[in-house]
């Protein structure tokens, strides 16, 4: 049997159709950039995230980049992000000028412990970036209470976890800001890179929306100096046609990460750890194994693929050999970055791959 890490091949089976369709109504339109698609789909984004405003861009990192720059966070600001995070969330800092300041996440929900926040604040700190990592919610409540305290604001970084809710609330709706990613493997993915920031905020939403288009708020005007980052019309229609789909997606998800929790009994694995009043999304199941490199090796050869989210911490990546932070000074993230494997987890996968992969790992 060959189990991929992921395949789009059932979403892109039962979305048929309608992607055709959104692709031709565009086409037949001849109008590719701004225009009533993506005030459609930002629309509706907006309405599923709870909040007032959506402003889609060019990707993740520059949902997040504008954010940060709308919040006019520059050069001589700090902004607190997880130290074991996809590297986008601290380029989207550095971008503009400012400095991540890492700080470690609790080891059983692999999102940012909150209880380690108030050490890292200083009086350069401006923004609590959560980043809610494996599609797990991040502990918001003390989040929100210490940014509010400390007189910070929350940008959350929400490219792996579309739906998630905490306590009830979908994440994107708690902070000033957040940024989604809809790169095509992510629960919520367009056909090529987009991106999407949302706010409660109309200044902000302006803001964002000028930057993202060369820092002009009215043609020709440019009161801002900008970036080109702004969702087409092609991907706005197709990720149009997917979000009212979203939410059975996310319920698959959870239906295949509950048989994995079940049945992977093997006690040479960690497995997920869901913390109390959240509902996660599974962007990814994340295992952890001391024997990292020898399971994948073994799964690999039983045909099932796998992938590691994130092998090499920020710190000790080359892009930020600056920092000066050494080898050693977070150890949660270079625990998880050594053990943490994922295991395939995909819209359409059927119950004897899950069993295969479930037999395979409890006999390794
Ligand atoms: C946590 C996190 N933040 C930001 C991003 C950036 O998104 P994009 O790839 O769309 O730029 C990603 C994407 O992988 C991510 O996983």
């Amino acid at each position: 049997m060959y189990i991929p890490f992921v395949t789009f091949k059932p979403m892109e089976k039962e979305l048929d159709t309608e992607l055709r369709a959104a692709f031709e109504r565009v086409y037949g339109n001849s109008w590719y950039i701004e225009g009533k698609e993506d005030e459609a789909f930002e629309n509706a984004f907006a309405e599923y995230c709870n909040t007032k405003y959506c402003i889609g861009c060019g990707n993740g990192l520059d949902a997040l980049m504008l954010a940060l720059k709308a919040l006019e966070v520059e050069a001589g600001d700090e902004v607190i992000v997880p130290s074991n995070t996809y590297i986008a969330s601290a380029l989207a800092i550095t971008y503009v000028g400012a400095k991540p300041v890492f700080v470690e996440p609790d080891i059983r929900t692999y999102n940012i412990d909150s209880n380690k926040i108030e050490a890292a604040i200083t009086s350069r700190t401006k923004v609590i970036m959560p980043v809610h990592l494996y599609g797990q919610p991040c502990n918001m409540k003390p989040i929100m209470e210490i940014a509010k305290m400390y007189n910070l604001y929350i940008l959350e970084d929400c490219a792996q976890a579309h739906g998630a809710t905490f306590h009830g609330q979908v994440v994107g709706s708690f902070g000033d800001a957040a940024g989604f990613s809809f790169y095509p493997g992510k629960n919520l993915g367009a056909l090529g890179d987009a991106g999407a920031t949302v706010t409660n905020s109309k200044k902000l939403a302006d803001k964002i929306r000028a930057l993202g288009n060369y820092g002009s708020d009215y043609k020709y005007h440019h009161i801002y100096r900008g970036n080109n980052s702004r969702l087409d019309e092609l991907q706005a229609a197709f990720l149009a046609v997917k979000l009212p789909h979203l939410d059975h997606m996310n319920e698959e998800r959870r239906k295949i990460a509950k048989r994995y929790m079940d049945e992977i009994i093997n006690p040479k694995f960690v497995l997920p750890y869901v913390l109390d009043g959240t509902n996660p999304v599974w962007h990814i199941f994340a295992i952890r194994c001391k024997n990292r490199d020898k399971l994948v090796e073994y799964l690999k050869t039983a045909g099932i693929g796998t992938n590691m989210h994130y092998p090499i911490p920020m710190h000790l990546q080359g892009a930020y050999k600056d920092l000066h932070v050494q080898q050693g000074a977070l150890p949660i993230a270079e625990e998880i970055s050594a053990t943490e494997l994922s295991l395939p987890l995909y819209y359409g996968m059927t119950d004897e791959e899950i069993s295969y992969v479930v037999d395979k790992l409890n006999s390794f």
